[in-house]
């Protein structure tokens, strides 16, 4: 049965037909988002468990809630570890904090769920040319998604990415330029090669499947643990958007029967929209003038879907929270020591945030706490540097 039902636009509500090779709407060039038939879905699940496919299945096991293409593509993307982190928790009290370590994903992050999806859309559309510019873990899951389709891919990437992304890119066939400066430098360079449709660009939410396949994540959760408080590192803002259109989903198809999980951004001093504008209560956030920090992925100085992110935070009753660098680094070393599991910068931030958060009494240690460990470590050469930190 189909539950796909087509795009509407985040912003302004504009619908855009199921088979539109358009990635931002029409009207506003906001975020276009996927729809379903939630009641026909609530019908399908009577009597069967929360998600048809069979466990284990990773991100097309929740094909009900996902747009159904004829080929899907995959690299056996999702069904990512839940850790324990029991001796990390003791330092604030947590007994029941979790990772959940998404670095097992093909190409070593979250950005392989996302990709999957909005590959497949593009072979579903007939597009045989994809373009992206990237930090370094969304171009690398293009590349390689864009290798398993046959799909050809332009990457548009910053000098400043972690070590081999470039040379990993080239590998799976990508053609890559590197653009100087950071990466809306990066993303401005993109206008020069795409036609004047935007025809095949999966930037950030100039693509609506991405955060589809982000929003398993959230789903795979909810079987594990029903979790009261997420942590996600924030940069453009497709995982906190996700997470909340999830929780959506169950809700409107009968599953969530609790309130949804309370949602955190994190995001660097050095680099926090998002968190500046959750604070001051807007409901807009002005672009950060002068980025910096470790975590490339968190070196975003402006969301196109910055109102759907502040939305996110304020339905879920979330939070929002920057930490230093120090503090990243720290968090990294701590993870790795007390967990087993080697963090990103950005993944290890959500650490250095709960910290903060249970300090100010805005998390209370008695939840049941997820961080999300969005990739792995190893790429970011700094972090092995005895000298570098
Ligand atoms: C490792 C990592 N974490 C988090 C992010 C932030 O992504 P978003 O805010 O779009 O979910 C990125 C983006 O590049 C990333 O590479
Ligand atoms: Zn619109």
């Amino acid at each position: 049965m189909r539950f796909f039902e087509g795009y509407r636009c985040g912003v302004c509500g504009r619908e855009v037909p199921a088979g539109s090779v358009a990635g931002e709407c029409p009207l506003c060039a906001g975020p276009l988002l996927c729809v379903y038939d939630t009641c026909a879905v609530r019908k399908s699940l009577v009597g069967r468990s929360h998600a048809p496919g069979p466990a284990g299945a990773g991100v097309w096991r929740y094909g009900h809630l996902l747009p159904d293409f004829a080929d899907k593509v995959t690299l056996g993307e999702g069904s990512t570890p839940l850790v324990a982190a029991r001796r990390l928790g003791d330092a604030v009290g947590a007994r029941e904090l979790y990772i959940k370590d998404e670095s097992s994903n093909p190409t070593g992050s979250f950005k392989a769920r996302g990709m999957a999806v909005a590959v497949s859309r593009l072979l579903e559309l007939g597009v045989r040319k994809a373009f992206i510019p990237s930090a370094g873990n969304a171009g690398l899951a293009l590349a390689a998604y864009g290798a398993a389709a046959g799909i050809e891919c332009q990457l548009l990437i910053p000098p400043e990415t972690p070590h081999g992304v470039a040379e990993e890119c080239r590998l799976y066939g990508a053609d890559v330029v590197i653009v100087p400066g950071i990466l809306p430098d990066a993303a401005k360079a993109l206008d020069a090669c795409v036609g004047s449709d935007r025809t095949g660009v999966v930037s950030t939410f100039r693509e609506p499947c991405r955060v589809e396949g982000k929003k398993t994540i959230a789903f795979e959760l909810e079987e594990e643990i029903e979790p009261d408080w997420i942590l996600l590192p924030t940069g453009g803002g497709t995982g906190i958007v996700a997470f909340w259109k999830a929780y959506r989903e169950l809700e409107a198809v009968g599953i969530l029967e609790r309130s949804m999980p309370r949602l955190a951004v994190v995001q660097a001093a050095g680099c926090a929209p998002l968190v500046k504008a959750f604070h001051e209560g807007k409901e807009k956030a002005e672009p950060w003038a002068d980025p910096v920090t470790i975590a490339s992925g968190l070196r975003v100085p402006s969301s196109r879907a910055d109102t759907l992110v502040l939305r996110a935070l304020r339905e879920s009753r979330g939070a929002a929270v920057a930490v230093t660098d120090g503090e990243i680094a720290e968090a990294v070393k701590e993870i790795a020591r007390t967990v087993g599991v080697f963090p990103s910068p950005e993944g290890a931030a959500t650490w250095a945030g709960l910290r903060r958060l249970v300090r100010e009494e805005t998390v209370s240690p008695s939840s049941r706490i997820v961080l999300v460990n969005t990739a792995g470590g190893a790429r970011y050469r700094f972090l092995l540097d005895p000298s570098g930190f």
